[in-house]
Parts: C-alpha cells; structure tokens; sequence
C-alpha cells in the first residue's frame, strides 16, 4: 500500500468542491444557501441531507452522519481511505503526492498507463494527419460522429500498414517489449507486426481518464473481425472496465441511472445524440465486478438489450448475476428494444426524448423475472404453477439483501394467488434443499475452464483410485474454499490452518491461509503473487479472485467452514473405502466396518 503525503491529504479539501463530489453522485438541489438530497446513508424520502459548500461540509440531520469530502466518497462509494483519495483525485484531475518511503508498486504498471496514453496519442494524430485518414473520418462522419464527440472519445486510427506503430516505437526496446505485453505489438514469422490495423480507434479508459487498453472498429462490416480489443493485460481486466464510465460521469450532471448497452458505437452514438448516462461492456457479458462498481456511481442501473432472443438471455444472465447483489438503495431494470435495432440505430431514428421515455417504461427486475419463469412454464396448470414456484424460489434464495427478498415472496404470492404465507413456507423448503445440496454440486459457472490440479506441489500423497466425480467434487470444494478466502482473508486463522493442514491435496490453499493470517489487510495480487511463476496455477487463482461471492463476512465463514467439513468428510469417506478395499481377510473388514459404526455414532 502506497502512503498518500499528509500535505496532500490536508489540502484536498482546498482543491476541490465537495457539491460537484457529491452531485455526482447524488441530485442535489440548491435551498438557501445548502444543497439538499434525501439521505444516500439511511435512506428516506425527504431532503435531511445538506451539503455546504462555504464549509465543504455534509451532514444529515435526521441520522447524523456527517464528514468531509473523503469521508463521504469512502461511505458512499464504500472504499477504503486510499481508495477514497485517489477516486476524488481522479474526479478532479489532481496528481496525488505519495511518501518517498513507500513500497515501490509494480513499475509495470505506471509504463503501461504511459505508454498506452501515448499510443492513444499517436492514433489520434494519425487521424489527423495519415495520408489514409479519409476513409476513417468519412466512416466516423457516416455514422454520425462529429469532430466534437470524436474528440471527447479521443477517437483514433490505426492504418493500413502493417507495422506504423511499430516504427513509431521500435526506437525503444522496453516500448516495444511492453507494446507486445499489451496486446498492440504482435510478433509473426517475418517479424514484428500492429495488431491494430485499419480501424476507427476506440481507446478505452479507466476511471480516471487514462487510456488502458483500445478497441478497434472494422471499416468493413465484412471483415473477419468487426471489433477487435486489446488483450487482457496488469492495466486491462474486460471483466471490470466499462466503456464510457469516466465519460458518463464527466458529462452526465447527475447519474440518477445508468445504462447498460452493448457497444462501444451506441455509446458514442448515445453521447451524440446528448444522451450522457450510458456505459458498455466491452463483448462480454456483464459480470458482478461491473455491477459493483456501478452500484458505486448510481442507484438504477438499467440494462438495455436487443428484443431478440440473444438479447432476452444476455438479459436473463445480467439478472443472475444481479440478484445476489441488489442491496439497499440499489435498482436495477430492463430495457428491451424493437427486434433488430441497438441503441445506436433507435437513437438516429428518433428523438433523444422518445429514447428516455422508453427508459422510463423500462421494466423492474421482478417483473422480468416472473414473466421470463412464467413462459418457460405452462402456467395454467397446478403442475406449471408448482413449477413456477420452484424455479423462482431458487433464483430469490439468492438475493441477500432481506426486504428486497421479502418484496419478491410478495410478489410471487400475487403472481401465482396464494397466500405469503404458504409461499413463504415452500420458499424455506427450497432454500434449505438448496444448502444442503449446494456443496456437493460443482459449482455452475459458465464455461469454467478446466481447472489445474491444485497438487502440483505434493508428491507424497496416492488418491485411493478417486473416482472423477469426487475428484471434481473435491476440486469444486477447493476452488470454492480458495475463492472464499482470496475474497474474505479474514477468514484465515490457526484452526483454520490446522484443518486445512490435514486436508491431501491443499498446498495451495494452506499457503494462502498462512500468507493471509501474517497480513490482515494483505491484497488479492499480493496473496497470489508467490504463485507467479506456476502459470497454470496463478492464471486459475485470478479467476478465482473474480468470481466474488457476494456474502457477509459471517455468511462467508459459514460459507468456507461448511466446504472445509465436506472436503474433510469426503477424505475420510475416501480413506475408509480404501482401507476396506486392502482389507484382505473379512475379520478385517469387519473391523473397518465397526469402525465407521463407532464414528457415525458419535
Ligand atoms: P455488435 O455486433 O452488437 O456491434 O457488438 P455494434 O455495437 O452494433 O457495432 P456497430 O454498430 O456495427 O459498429 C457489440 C459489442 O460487442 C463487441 C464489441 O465490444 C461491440 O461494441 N464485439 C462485437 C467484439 O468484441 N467483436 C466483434 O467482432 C463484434
Ligand atoms: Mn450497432
């Protein structure tokens, strides 16, 4: 953790008005000479919350809560201090002043953000000035896209030629070194050559404005690739950048909602048309990081899909991801357009206002969800209702935020007309099937890559001929305990470590236990970090960093302990079927036998 100056934290309130932080985040309205807002802390109606700008000052006067700029940024976004810091930072433009005594952060990191700005730099300019440059500001002005929002987009090209780029850099070994790291460098067999090439420029940004990675739009809707991006790389995660997020906030006066589209074009085609509030997922569905950080810049998030069927189950899997991260103050709805147009198309065809209103009408998460369940049933039968009521309390169970959940239940007794009551109780039927089983199913998650074997680094230990299935349940145990704890290091403690000690196969997860138990507030990268050069390894345990469960502290513990007993209990039910395999008198299996008697007993 870098150390922020004091200097620079005692000023911060100096360099920046904590009415633009806060109307950012929240509609305020002027009231004599404070800005007032329902409370964002403990919600209500009514304007108690009062931001004053002479004293660069909030307080709330019906729960009290009150503080500074940093103190309101870290509650609200729900970040750390640090955190806090470098997003009003990044907000305002500042460049924050670290100690000279910290620990150096990885010095890849700020040579890609640089050279990737330069990059963006030199795209633009090849815009401007490449002898190409005709057919990509004719296709930017076909489309719609004035030189205005061009430049606000930091629009680019990437040329024809196979290697502008590259000779624009190769004067520096490390640029070229860190261009093939990045993805925009690749190397062929006559050499090296740029990946990007003869494409309208897309740069992406992070949310502090600094370019990260690119995207890059074909000329030619027949060409092999329509949109290419740069590669994943330390400064790029697709799974959490949204294109469009820093340019939303900038320009968008309050972010009262957000939505959520497709494509890079419909953003731009969005800005144009004046239309600010909106994002894209950059080709891949929407996952909960993205989800997380925008519940951290709005209260509505609206997801808009195409009316085909594509677009009904990108939706149907946005709203998966979203149930178990609904929380308090935190709406999220769909919007399905006509069969065959994007936002992009809609937007040209009619007004800026006609858009919004279909916004407006856009439906609420329940009510997609029942009608989505009710059409995979036969609703008019008692068997299709029985159905109905299963699938959906399935889908409830997941959602922890407990009124939002008890609304659902009210909503399914109004859907299906039965009393909550007896809705209710099927409900806690299936939410209690769905504990008991949940550990001994592999884990559902889409395409989840093959995982490595986590006993690379044992030798000692001979499964007794594991059959497949328990060797997936085992690694499903695994990869659920490792992902609990990369998520949760609290979780680790001396009991912990003792039981996960006994546990075959575990190298991997007990190094992570002692690593987090040395170092309370240790980081993901750090903890994983000692697995670097273990390729295979090290790649599984990023996933497993993404794949956050969304849990209390206390459910996550639940969560870790219950998947550490299974694992315990599969060893020993492991053990005793290899004993009694060897047994080779039947006195002796016998004796086995009573064994597993006496310890059942227990
Ligand atoms: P679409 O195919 O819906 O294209 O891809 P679009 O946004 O309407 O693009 P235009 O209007 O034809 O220019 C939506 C998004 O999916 C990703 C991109 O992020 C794109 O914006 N995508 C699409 C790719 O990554 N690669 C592709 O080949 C196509
Ligand atoms: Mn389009």
């Amino acid at each position: 953790m870098p150390y922020i100056s004091q200097n620079f934290i005692d000023d911060l309130p100096n360099q920046i008005d904590i009415v633009d932080l806060i109307s950012k985040r929240l509609s305020l309205k002027k009231t004599g000479s404070d800005y007032r807002a329902p409370c964002p802390f403990h919600g209500g109606k009514n304007r108690n919350f009062a931001v004053n700008s002479h004293k660069q000052f909030y307080h709330c006067f019906k729960c009290g809560e009150s503080g500074g700029a940093i103190s309101f940024v870290q509650k609200f976004d729900n970040l750390d201090f640090v955190e806090a810091i470098e997003v009003i930072a990044g907000e305002f433009g500042l460049k924050i002043e670290y100690d000279s005594n910290t620990k150096p952060v990885d010095p890849r990191l700020e040579r890609y953000r640089e050279l990737s700005q330069k990059v963006s730099a030199f795209y633009i300019q090849q815009l401007r000035n490449s002898p190409a440059k005709e057919k990509a500001v004719s296709y930017a002005k076909n489309r719609g896209v004035s030189g205005e929002i061009a430049k606000r987009f930091e629009l680019g090209f990437a040329t024809p030629s196979n290697n502008d780029l590259l000779i624009e850099f190769e004067k520096s070994e490390q640029d070229t070194s860190d261009l093939k790291s990045l993805g925009l460098l690749k190397t062929g067999q006559y050499g090296d050559y740029d990946f990007f090439r003869d494409r309208l420029m897309f740069p992406i940004h992070n949310t502090k404005g600094k370019v990260i990675a690119f995207g890059g739009r074909a000329f030619d809707n027949k060409a092999k690739a329509k949109y290419l991006n740069s590669s994943e790389s330390p400064i790029f995660s697709k799974s959490r950048e949204l294109y469009g997020l820093y340019h939303a906030r900038k320009y968008s006066r309050t972010m009262d909602y957000v939505l959520v589209v497709e494509g890079y074009m419909d953003v731009v085609a969005l800005h144009q048309a004046d239309f600010t509030k909106v994002v894209a997922t950059l080709g891949t569905a929407t996952t909960p990081e993205h989800l997380q950080i925008l519940a951290r810049t709005t209260n509505t998030i609206v997801f808009c899909f195409d009316g085909d069927n594509a677009g009904r189950a990108a939706a149907w899997k946005a709203l998966k991801i979203a149930l178990p991260i609904i929380k308090a103050g935190l709406v999220i709805k769909f919007l399905f357009l006509p069969d065959g147009e994007d936002p992009d198309t809609l937007v040209k065809k009619e007004s800026t206002k006609a858009f919004e209103a279909r916004i407006d009408k856009s439906h609420t998460l329940s009510k997609f969800l029942f009608d989505h369940v009710k059409a995979e049933v036969d609703f008019d039968t008692i068997e299709g209702k029985t159905l109905f009521l299963e699938k959906v309390s399935v889908l409830i169970s997941q959602v922890n935020y407990e009124i939002y959940q008890q609304q659902l239940i009210d909503g399914v007794a109004q859907v299906v007309g039965q009393s909550v009551d007896q809705v209710q109780a099927i409900f806690k039927q299936q939410a209690e099937q769905v504990i008991s089983t949940s550990f001994d199913t592999i884990p559902v998650i889409d395409n989840e890559p093959q995982m490595p074997d986590f006993s690379d680094f044992s030798d000692d230990y001979q499964a007794p001929n594991p059959t497949p299935q328990e060797n997936s349940a085992v690694k499903a145990l695994m990869s659920r305990m490792i992902s609990l704890l990369l998520n949760y290091p609290v979780l680790a403690d001396g009991t912990v470590e003792v039981r996960v000690r006994n546990i075959k196969r575990s190298e991997v997860l007990l190094e992570l236990v002692r690593s987090a138990q040395m170092d309370e507030g240790i980081s993901q990268e750090d903890l994983i970090t000692p697995f670097h050069s273990k390729v295979g390894i090290y790649e599984r345990l990023k996933e497993l960093c993404t794949l956050v469960p969304h849990l209390s502290e206390t459910q996550a513990k639940d969560e870790f302990l219950s998947a550490l007993t299974a694992a315990e209990r599969r060893q020993e039910s492991a053990k005793i079927k290899g004993e009694i395999s060897s047994a080779d008198t039947l006195e002796a299996q016998q004796k086995i036998m009573e064994g597993i008697q006496k310890g059942k007993s227990r």
